[in-house]
């Protein structure tokens, strides 16, 4: 089974990410997980603290020779700001942690619910740890299992549908024309014009001290079909990439295909079409209004998601909250903060879908080597063909 775990507060000295259960024998570009690293801090709308971070992953377990072992990998990204931080966020007991101390919850963030819960007094000890920050752990994540996927040709890519009242009017079906496209755009916005009013309404946003949210598209091609189950709860791939995608912070809905459009349609213009290539032998759909899932399973085209991003919490005007202390009204705490963060939430949408999708090539093929997965991958493929 895969699994990873992430360690880390967002003005702490790192984050750290372990992944347990990859095979042995993928190989590891550690350039490609700093790439990744770059998109997640990119972006327009994004706040200060990205421009003093400049993420790039230690590797110090798991990979030997540019290969992993099949032992725990330990990936851990500094934090350039723990210089600034250091006698606040410190371990120990002399700590200054007065300095920088919360008592206002943000509303929309996690201050007030995680101050009760864990019984803090000071609502930095919640929202270091509940901060984006903790993406960056989890991109690291995704850009190594993206190399375990592109090992069966896998190709994932995101881009941004909406942002405040902006959307995009055309859909492009080519996965590498959106990945070329997305990544031209300030916004990760395939669309010229749209990328344009996006930007636009963002600097309103900021200006105005408030923010934005918006939705974006994860594909994924090359899916073999049969990923995932029909027969028990758990093993639904669509279930199991909705968990994922809602995991991350600010996201609020996650659709699958045509997603909510099918309630307005008929039957008949929702389903897709199956037919048969006869020159390449193998079954297709029509469309993909079903975005790649049917019964929980892959059906072999792209895989289709979308997810709703909520306005960033913290804002420049903040909204009224109470002192945890005194409980008279005041305006909520200002943190260093985005404006919009949508295009960087693509980018981590990409890795926890590359994760759920990794999860899922074990389950069905896996194997203590990659050789050995590659051989069961290969006969399920001869399978497949003779169906
Ligand atoms: C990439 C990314 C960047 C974010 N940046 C900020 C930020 O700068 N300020 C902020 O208040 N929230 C930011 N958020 C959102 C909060 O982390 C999130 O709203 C908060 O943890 C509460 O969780 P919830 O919205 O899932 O309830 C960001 C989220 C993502 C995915």
């Amino acid at each position: 089974m895969l699994h990873y775990l992430t360690a880390g507060e967002s003005h702490g000295a790192c984050l750290t990410a372990i992944i347990e259960g990859l095979p042995a024998g993928i190989p590891i570009d550690q350039a490609d997980i700093n790439r990744h690293l770059a998109r997640r801090q990119a972006g327009y709308g994004r706040g200060g603290r990205m421009k003093i971070e400049n993420d790039k992953v230690i590797i110090s377990a798991g990979i030997r020779g540019g290969y992993t072992l099949g032992s725990p990998i330990t990936l851990s990204i500094m934090n350039k700001d723990w210089e600034n931080w250091r006698h606040i966020m410190s371990s120990a007991p002399d700590a200054q942690i007065e300095d920088k101390k919360v008592t206002h919850p943000r509303p929309g963030h996690a201050d007030l619910a995680g101050g009760i819960k864990y019984n803090q007094r000071d609502l930095r000890s919640i929202l270091e740890r509940s901060s984006a920050r903790e993406t960056a752990a989890r991109v690291a994540v995704g850009a190594v299992c993206m190399q375990f996927l592109a090992a069966f040709d896998v190709f994932i890519t995101s881009h941004v549908v909406q942002i405040g009242g902006i959307r995009i009017k055309n859909t492009i079906s080519d996965i590498k024309e959106i990945a070329k496209l997305a990544e031209e755009s300030p916004v990760r916005c395939v669309d010229n014009d749209a990328t344009k009013k996006m930007m636009q309404q963002i600097d309103l946003a900021k200006k105005q001290g408030d923010s934005l949210g918006g939705v974006f598209e994860v594909r994924a091609g090359n899916i073999p079909i049969g990923l995932g189950s029909h027969v028990h709860w758990e093993r639904k791939l669509d279930a199991r990439l909705s968990y994922g995608l809602m995991s991350i912070q600010a996201i609020k809905g996650v659709e699958v295909g045509l997603g909510f459009e099918c309630a307005e349609r008929f039957g008949s213009r929702v389903h897709d079409e199956i037919y048969y290539d006869f020159d390449n032998q193998k079954f297709y759909h029509k469309t993909n209004h079903a975005g790649g899932i049917e019964g929980g399973m892959s059906n072999g085209e792209d895989i289709i998601l979308r997810a709703v991003m909520k306005p960033i919490p913290t804002l420049l005007t903040p909204l009224d909250s109470v002192d945890i202390n005194t409980k008279k009204t005041y305006p909520a705490a200002k943190e260093r903060s985005d404006t919009c963060a949508v295009p960087a939430a693509a980018v981590v949408g990409e890795a926890v879908v590359a994760y759920e999708l990794s999860c899922a090539m074990i389950d069905k093929f896996g194997g203590d080597s990659l050789s050995e997965m590659m051989r069961n991958y290969k006969n399920y493929l001869a399978q497949v063909e003779k169906y």
